[in-house]
Parts: C-alpha cells; sequence; structure tokens
C-alpha cells in the first residue's frame, strides 16, 4: 500500500491533501513540506522501528501545592494574573499598538524590581533612552530594572542565560527575529519560532517571560494563534483611544481565573490603578434619561455596575441601522427577536444605537435584561425608576432566566447606593438593607410593570 502523505504549512501549520506553492490559509510562498503520519513510520508498537521509553505515570490524588506566587504590588495587575506572577511561567500581552502595554510592563517591571525579583526589560522597538526617558516621565528612573535594546533572540536568550534574571520583558515578540528563520521579522514564522525559544527557555531556567503582542485590526494577536496555545496566561490591554480608561483582561490563564479585570486610567504620569471600578463608569452618569439603564455585572471575580445606553429613531434608510459598541451584535439582534415575537413589541423601521459607556466590554449574557430594558426605555421615551439597577438572561422563550454570583451583584448596588434592582424571580439572594428586589419570570410581565405596555 502506498504510504499517505499530507503537507503542512511550516508558517501557520495548515494541513492540506496536496502541495502548493502558496498556502491557502496564510497566504506565504514556500512554507508547505511533506509530513508523513507517525503510524505509517514503524510497525505497530514502534516509531521508527525502535522502541521508546516508559513513561512513569502518577495518580490524580497526589497532593500537589499551589504554585509560589510574587506580587507586583500593583493590584489591578496582580487580581489578573490571579493573584501574582508565577515562576516559569509565559505571558502574553495583547493590544492595540499606542493603548499603553509599553507603559504598564515598564510600571509593573519597575514595581517588581523594587520588590526584589531581578528584572531584565528588552524593547525590540525603542532604544534605550527612549525608555529611560519614559522611566524618568513615570518617576521610576531609580527603579532596579536592567534595559537591553534588541531584537536578535540568540543574543537575547545568551543574556537572559548570563544574567539570569527572574522575570524578563519582551516588548514586543513581532519585532523579535531568529536567525535559523529565513522570513522577515514580524513574519508568522518568525513570530511562532521566538514564542516557541522563549516559552522553552523560561521553563528550562525557571524565569517568567512577558510577551507583548501587537494585535491585529481584526483584534487577533498577530502572528498565528498558536502563539497564544504556547503561553500559559494571554492578557488583552483594551481601550478607546480616546477615552482615558484601560482594560486588562485576562482571556486564559492556566493559574487563575480567565474573565479577570483590572481597570486602569491614562494620566500625564503613567496609568493609575483604578480600585473602585463601577464609581469610575458611572461617574459621567446625570439623572436617568430614557434608554440609560445600569447593570450590575460580573467581571472575573468582582462585580462592576456598567450602564447601558440606547438610542432608538426612525430610518430615513430601507434597511435599518443595528450599532452595537461594547456588546455583542448578534446578541442584540436576539434581543430584539424576541421583544418582537414574545412582547409584540416590533423594531421594524426603527435604527437601534446600543453603548458601553466609557469605553467598557460586556459578554456576560447575564446583561439581557438590562439591554432589553434600554431598548424599551429608548423606544417608548420613558426612564427607568431612579436608582435601579438590572440583571437577568432572556430565553428565546420570553423567560426571564437566573444568573450566577445574584448576591455580589446586589451587594456592589448597595454599596454605590442603589435602591431598587430589577432581577430574575428564580434567584434565591437573600434581601439585601435598602434595596428592593423586584423580580420578573418572564419578559412580558417585566414590559407590563415598568413600562406599561405589553
Ligand atoms: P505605549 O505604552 O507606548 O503604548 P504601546 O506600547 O501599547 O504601543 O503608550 C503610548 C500612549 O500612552 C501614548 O499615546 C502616550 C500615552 N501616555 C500617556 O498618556 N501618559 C504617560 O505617562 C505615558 C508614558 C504615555
Ligand atoms: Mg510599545
Amino acid at each position: 500500500m502506498a504510504k499517505k502523505l499530507r503537507y503542512t504549512c511550516s508558517a501557520c501549520g495548515a494541513a492540506t491533501q496536496k502541495w502548493s506553492g502558496r498556502c491557502d490559509s496564510c497566504g506565504e510562498w514556500n512554507c508547505i513540506v511533506e509530513e508523513s503520519p507517525l503510524s505509517a513510520q514503524g510497525g505497530k508498537q514502534s516509531i521508527g522501528g525502535a522502541r521508546g521509553g516508559r513513561i512513569a505515570l502518577s495518580d490524580l490524588s497526589a497532593s500537589e501545592a499551589p504554585p509560589p506566587r510574587t506580587r507586583s504590588g500593583m493590584d489591578e495587575f496582580d487580581r489578573v494574573l490571579g493573584g501574582g506572577l508565577v515562576p516559569s511561567s509565559a505571558l502574553l500581552v495583547g493590544g492595540d499598538p499606542g493603548i499603553g502595554k509599553s507603559t504598564l510592563l515598564l510600571q509593573a517591571a519597575a514595581k517588581f524590581a523594587a520588590g526584589g525579583l531581578k528584572t531584565v526589560y528588552f524593547s525590540g522597538e525603542e532604544a534605550s533612552a527612549q525608555v529611560r526617558m519614559r522611566a524618568q516621565r513615570l518617576g521610576l528612573a531609580d527603579a532596579p530594572v536592567k534595559l537591553g535594546a534588541e531584537t536578535n533572540l540568540r543574543d537575547i536568550l545568551t543574556t537572559l542565560e548570563e544574567e539570569k534574571p527572574q522575570l524578563a520583558i519582551i516588548d514586543s515578540i513581532q519585532t523579535m527575529w531568529v536567525d535559523t528563520v529565513e522570513s522577515a521579522p514580524g513574519s508568522v514564522s518568525q513570530v511562532r519560532a521566538a514564542a516557541h525559544e522563549l516559552t522553552q527557555f523560561a521553563k528550562r531556567r525557571g524565569i517568567s517571560v512577558i510577551l507583548v503582542g501587537h494585535v491585529t485590526k481584526d483584534g487577533q494577536i498577530a502572528g498565528p494563534r498558536v502563539v497564544e496555545h504556547m503561553v500559559d496566561t494571554v492578557l488583552y490591554f483594551e481601550g478607546e483611544r480616546g477615552h482615558q480608561f484601560r482594560i486588562l483582561r485576562a482571556v486564559k490563564n492556566r493559574f487563575g481565573p480567565a474573565d479577570e479585570i483590572g481597570v486602569f486610567e491614562m494620566t500625564g504620569g503613567g496609568l493609575a490603578e483604578v480600585s473602585n471600578p463601577s464609581a469610575l463608569f458611572l461617574s459621567e452618569r446625570g439623572t436617568p434619561a430614557p434608554g440609560s439603564v445600569v447593570f450590575s455585572g460580573i467581571e472575573g471575580t468582582r462585580p462592576v455596575l456598567v450602564e447601558f445606553q440606547a438610542l432608538v429613531a426612525p430610518t430615513p434608510h430601507s434597511q435599518p441601522r443595528r450599532t452595537v459598541v461594547g456588546w455583542d451584535g448578534s446578541r442584540l439582534a436576539m434581543i430584539l427577536a424576541v421583544l418582537e415575537a414574545r412582547c409584540g413589541i416590533p423594531f421594524t423601521g426603527l435604527d437601534v444605537y446600543l453603548n458601553v459607556a466609557g469605553g467598557m466590554k460586556v459578554t456576560e449574557p447575564a446583561a439581557d435584561l438590562a439591554v432589553a430594558a434600554a431598548l424599551l426605555s429608548a423606544r417608548e421615551d420613558v426612564s427607568l425608576p431612579e436608582g435601579a439597577i438590572v440583571f437577568g438572561e432572556i430565553s428565546l422563550s420570553g423567560a426571564v432566566r437566573s444568573v450566577s454570583q445574584t448576591e455580589n451583584r446586589l451587594k456592589e448596588a448597595q454599596k454605590l447606593g442603589f435602591s431598587s434592582a430589577i432581577m430574575p424571580k428564580g434567584d434565591k439572594a437573600p434581601q439585601l438593607r435598602g434595596v428592593t428586589a423586584r423580580r420578573f419570570e418572564d419578559l412580558t410581565t417585566f414590559v407590563g410593570d415598568i413600562f406599561g405596555a405589553g
């Protein structure tokens, strides 16, 4: 029988059945190589004819101490890491150019170094003098961080081997080049090779490595997704250019909860931590206006209050607009459909705009009821009762379903002086002093009670 062959792209890893000059997945040239499957190479028990070594297996019950952690002292940063930096770990911090990644990591490096962690910062984008100037502006000139401006990974690894730091920061992975890979720096294969070398190095030498990665227009860290698989933790630094708020979000963390966020404010003197994000996100809110609804959300382990704003207006176009910022567009379409089908409230011929104030992104389905409330409030031109917060998931049948961590959501509302909560009926949370719970089982009752329609 003829040996079955497969071809893989050495740049992006895509597999194909036939050879071609250009990879269909990533568009690189001359990167398709032949690869024969393992089982085709030898007999039943062997790979290439030789037997492998016996691997020692262990029980699941063997007790394992939690990894030791080093805290930077920047609480918002430590929280996103899951409580501090873990030795021998590799982290990726992604974000748009200019969002403040270098600033954040320079500040974090200074904190770690001041706490006694031997820290080296390699910049491939800026000269040492530029980084030093920034450090001076941030008031960090005295921090015991070692600085290097280099893009050659071989030199960087040698330096790290001799310097023996406990933390190395590489800013950015897209500027690094590995001399054994032919393509240009920033290309998929270079980024992948450099990330692989650095993560392997971190494991071997027991140091923590933080990689900075730029994000492409479509929101992915430039380079193959495999970089995200290689590292232990992936953090995204996000925010709107025009806003001073920045959110550091854990999208993957082998050592802590994902979806944890840290909130910062970009000031003239660098990034300042925001320890009470709810107060910040609601700070510009005046008296309740039609279309404005406060949602009590959970980000990671912490409750955060944010404001949803909706605008509904007759459309001059044949195809009405559905514009969303900070929330999922298809989820909005679903809620509009449920309002129409279950409550008989159509949005045909109306433009719908939905925005989360402060540049925050909400991903929880628990915001469904708040979105529905904002849409109805805007459509009917009626404000929600003053001092009300809203949460609850909406199902396609029009039922209002209970959500997780109700007590935390209510406590945060209580802390910020809200007096009523519009929430699912099924939730068993205890009654909190000063917060009246208005519970609903389905959307139709909610619409009737709150807006007197339906
Ligand atoms: P930077 O950290 O260079 O972004 P990145 O590494 O993600 O590309 O941050 C650049 C922006 O931050 C720049 O537009 C200026 C602003 N900034 C401040 O507002 N205050 C400061 O103290 C610093 C250092 C930067
Ligand atoms: Mg930078």
